[in-house]
């Protein structure tokens, strides 16, 4: 019996399976590629629906429709019940999370050949920090989608127990490790006892001795460092000549991937057309409508994100493109600034990482294995290694890892993954 691990990302989105010879593969979502951007692009001319990769080109080329990123982010809020506008169309946020698990499992089979009705799903520590209520209602809501999407049994597993399972794979010698899954939306550890031997072994559940997580994460790096050093220039911060400021709610919608559309409501163009008078400096405001207007707020995000990718690639400044705002202007990300703007919450996920370490009952781990995209940020990974400085350093699987420990865990019941069905029948 075949069972998908799906990994669906705030970012990216994974699928693997564990064959009946114990082999993993990884499925290739999209041409060759075994991760699809979580990103769906409603057409408006003909109703068609693009997916990942295609679903952002049509975005960026400027196709007629609807681009939604970071769906996962509404899990747990009151907005996932609530009716949105495609194309003239109400739909429910969670209609769309449906559609995407439905793709998720229609590409998966035609690549497998076979239907596959049973999947592990991965989830974060904490869907919703400090509320064990919504908390619960995410993760039930995610089990209602995968199951209109098709599947008859839905398990759960901690995200970056799923990572620690596949690092497992490639060690030959028994280690403590502290899993950091540093993702779109939120950072996850685990720290875990980890081996050749264990693997084998049936119950898993006393190996993983904590886990923690945070609700902070890539796509918070990239609202940050769109509010920093781009939304300056559509007149966030601005002050008029009596002294009061542009009020700031339109700059955080369009810096919040999964919020941006409010900022195009007919009542929030309204609002931000009357915003004039709040402006010394017309230009601004100008630029502003134009954005709002010719609807700019993903690419303009996508370009600072864009621009987060290559400063700490390559330490060193890299250009933000801003050609969107028609005219002379230009923009960068040098990484003292990017340091300065992120310092807050990397300090946070730094704690976070300390406590999975205390809760263990721990003063030290032999490794921190690093997985998710944003795991790849140079300040993050010289805070985590300055804070546990006798831990060796591994950079792991950045986009498959999730996938592939889920698929492990679905030939392993005893690793906590949390079976669901039944309930939600
Ligand atoms: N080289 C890089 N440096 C910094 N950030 C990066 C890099 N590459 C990708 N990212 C960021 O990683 C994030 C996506 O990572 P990933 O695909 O692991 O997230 P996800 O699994 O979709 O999210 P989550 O697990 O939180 O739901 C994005 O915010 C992206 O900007
Ligand atoms: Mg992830």
């Amino acid at each position: 019996m075949l069972t998908l691990g799906i990994d669906f990302g705030t970012s990216n989105s994974a699928v693997a399976v564990q064959r009946a010879d114990g082999s993993l593969q990884a499925i290739a979502l999209e041409g060759n590629s075994t991760s699809l951007p979580t990103a769906l692009f409603f057409h408006a001319d003909d109703e068609h629906v693009d997916f990942g990769a295609a679903a952002l080109q049509a975005y960026l080329t400027g196709a007629e429709g609807r681009l939604m990123r970071s769906i996962k982010s509404l899990l747990g809020s009151k907005l996932m019940d609530e009716q949105t506008a495609i194309n003239g169309r109400p739909t429910s946020f969670f209609d769309i999370v449906v559609l995407f698990f439905r793709e998720l499992k229609t590409r998966s089979e035609e690549r497998l050949g076979c239907t596959v009705n049973h999947a592990v799903v991965g989830r974060p520590v904490h869907f919703v920090d400090d509320d064990t209520a919504r908390d619960a209602l995410a993760q039930a809501t995610l089990a209602r989608a995968a199951h209109a999407a098709g599947f008859d049994t839905v398990r759960f597993q901690f995200e970056p127990v799923a990572a620690a399972l596949d690092y497992e794979q490639r060690i030959t010698t028994e280690t403590t490790a502290l899993i950091v899954d540093i993702g779109g939306g939120t950072s996850d550890f685990t720290v875990t006892r980890l081996g050749p031997g264990r693997r084998l072994s049936g119950n898993r559940a006393t190996d993983v001795l904590a886990t923690t997580g945070i609700h902070i994460a890539g796509t918070d790096f990239d609202r940050l460092l769109n509010l920093a050093e781009i939304m300056p220039l559509l007149g966030y911060g601005h002050v008029d000549a009596s002294g009061r400021e542009v009020p700031s709610a339109m700059f955080f919608d369009l810096s919040t991937w999964h919020l941006i559309h409010h900022a195009y409501r007919r009542q929030s163009l309204h609002l931000a057309k009357s915003l004039w008078t709040n402006y010394a400096d017309i230009n601004l405001h100008q630029r502003l409508m134009w954005v709002l207007n010719e609807r700019h707020g993903h690419r303009l995000l996508a370009n600072v994100e864009a621009a987060k990718i290559a400063c700490s690639t390559t330490d060193a400044e890299a250009p933000i493109d801003v050609a969107c705002l028609g005219d002379d202007l230009l923009a960068s990300l040098a990484p003292a600034a990017m340091q300065r703007t992120l310092q807050n919450p990397l300090n946070d996920i730094v704690t976070c990482a300390r406590q999975c370490v205390l809760a263990a009952g721990l003063k030290r781990v032999d490794t921190i294995y690093l997985t998710g995209g944003s795991s790849a940020l140079r300040p993050l990974t010289t805070a985590l290694q300055l804070a546990l400085p006798t831990a060796t350093l591994v950079h792991g699987d950045r986009f498959g890892g999730v996938a592939a420990g889920l698929a492990y865990s679905a030939s392993n019941t005893e690793t906590g993954a949390e079976a669901v069905h039944g309930a939600l029948q």
